[in-house]
């Protein structure tokens, strides 16, 4: 079958590497895409969220199945967008409902699912302009650190922690008078929670689930987790020290409960569920957050320990079989680094020619920023590429990715040497 990819970044090279391993698929096409998926299949420059140009590329090319990336088309409906099109309605799109991804889409909409559903995630009030007051009473009342969340989509930019309450109370205003934009327009104020992260991935037809492998992921820019925060800047799957008992717990405490929350609320939810997690110094777990979709960088480093033809999967999911598969985990683990801009996440400079990928052999060098010029591959953003090595020993893989991390390069380049420091 003909395949459309949505999206251009480390994730989607890697979904187009595995999709393309599948004898299902005929043709991949990706919009945008980048050179890294160009190396997979056709890409076609359109835009996620422009929803006419993604139809016609869709009839234009017989696209029989669109597998989703990024989050905005989910969230804008892209799903409902299908099936509300005479021509569309028959071609699955792997991802969720707009009302699923809500999940992500609001962090109202998704702590008011998990108080629901009596899934453990921090405790949080949400605030508006209209009863500000009160959210700034509710502030003074609180310990610290305290955490506040813009409602809406921030491009992962949306929570703050605040270290003291005069911090919060200022930061507060200033997202409700619009720091970020709409998305501040409402604002969750959430209990800290102090533990240790990790994530863990679910494919799910909204009625059976299978859990892929999971991941922890590095997300603030420096060393020792210190400095802003960014897309992410690193992956290791499995976490080692994630136990079979942690993973049980997940399973009956939370991923059973989303699902049937999923049932019980009439939620339309075909494709990935993220859940963020958090491990308490108690040994609880508790719920940090839900995407509505894999993550980057954490896909870099699940989809290559995933043994499974995963358009196989995909079909069997939309077919409602997806209780027939076995998950197969590849024993190694996976490492995944991320060489940055300088700069980012703050500003940073884009075309600076890229060196030295071809010289890797014991590494999957996926692209996330980059771009073709003139025949050259050039820098085209913040995260520019991602190395995953692959290793029954963790730290051996985190060696070899951290080598080869070092000899790849661009004027600029930064990539976090400490990947696993805290494992
Ligand atoms: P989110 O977008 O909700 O995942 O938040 C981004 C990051 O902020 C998470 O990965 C955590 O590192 C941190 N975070 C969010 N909520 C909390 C919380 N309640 N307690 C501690 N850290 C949090
Ligand atoms: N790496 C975090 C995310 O994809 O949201």
């Amino acid at each position: 079958m003909n395949i459309l990819l949505l999206g251009s970044g480390g994730r989607e090279h890697t979904f187009a590497w595995k999709i393309t391993q599948s004898k299902l698929c005929t043709q991949l096409f990706t919009a945008p895409g980048n050179p890294g998926t160009a190396q997979f299949g056709i890409n076609i420059n359109v835009e996620v969220t422009d929803f006419e140009g993604i139809k016609n590329l869709v009839l234009e090319k017989n696209v029989e199945m669109v597998v989703v990336g990024p989050e905005v088309p989910l969230v804008e409906g892209i799903y409902d967008f299908f099936l509300e099109d005479d021509q569309l309605k028959n071609i699955p799109v792997i991802g969720p409902s707009k009302n699923g991804a809500q999940l992500e889409g609001s962090k109202a909409f998704s702590k008011a699912f998990m108080i629901r559903h009596n899934i453990p995630t921090a405790a949080y009030k949400e605030f508006t302009s209209e009863n500000l007051e009160e959210g700034l009473s509710y502030i003074e009342k609180q310990n610290i650190p305290i955490v506040l969340k813009a409602d809406g989509l921030a491009a992962g930019k949306g929570v703050l922690i605040c270290q003291s309450i005069e911090e919060a109370k200022e930061e507060f205003r200033e997202m409700l008078s619009g720091k970020f934009g709409d998305a501040s327009s409402k604002v969750v104020i959430e209990e800290f929670m102090d533990g240790i992260e990790f994530s863990v991935f679910v494919l799910t037809d909204g009625k059976d689930y299978k859990i892929l492998p999971s991941a922890k992921d590095y997300k603030r820019i420096g060393e020792g987790d210190s400095g802003l925060n960014t897309g992410g800047m690193g992956a290791v799957s499995p976490p080692p020290f994630v136990t079979d008992d942690m993973m049980k717990m997940v399973e009956e405490k939370i991923i059973q409960p989303t699902i049937a929350g999923f049932q019980k609320d009439k939620i339309v939810y075909i494709g990935f569920v993220y859940i963020g997690l958090m491990v308490l110094k108690n040994g609880e777990i508790k719920v940090v957050e839900y995407n509505c979709r894999m993550g980057d960088p954490e896909t870099e480093a699940v989809l290559p320990r995933l043994g499974n033809d995963i358009v196989e999967l995909f079909s069997k999911t939309v077919n409602g079989e997806l209780s027939t598969v076995n998950i197969q985990e590849d024993q190694r683990a996976a490492v995944t680094i991320i060489l940055s801009s300088g700069g980012y996440p703050g500003d940073f400079e884009k075309g600076k020619v890229i060196n030295g990928i071809d010289e890797i052999n014991d590494s999957i060098v996926f692209h996330a920023g980059t771009k073709t010029e003139n025949g050259k591959l050039i820098t085209n953003g913040g995260r520019v590429l991602a190395v995953t090595s692959l290793h029954e020993n963790w730290k051996e893989a985190i060696r070899i990715s951290n080598k080869n991390a070092e000899k790849i390069s661009f004027e600029g380049k930064y990539f976090r040497r400490d990947i696993g420091f805290d494992l």
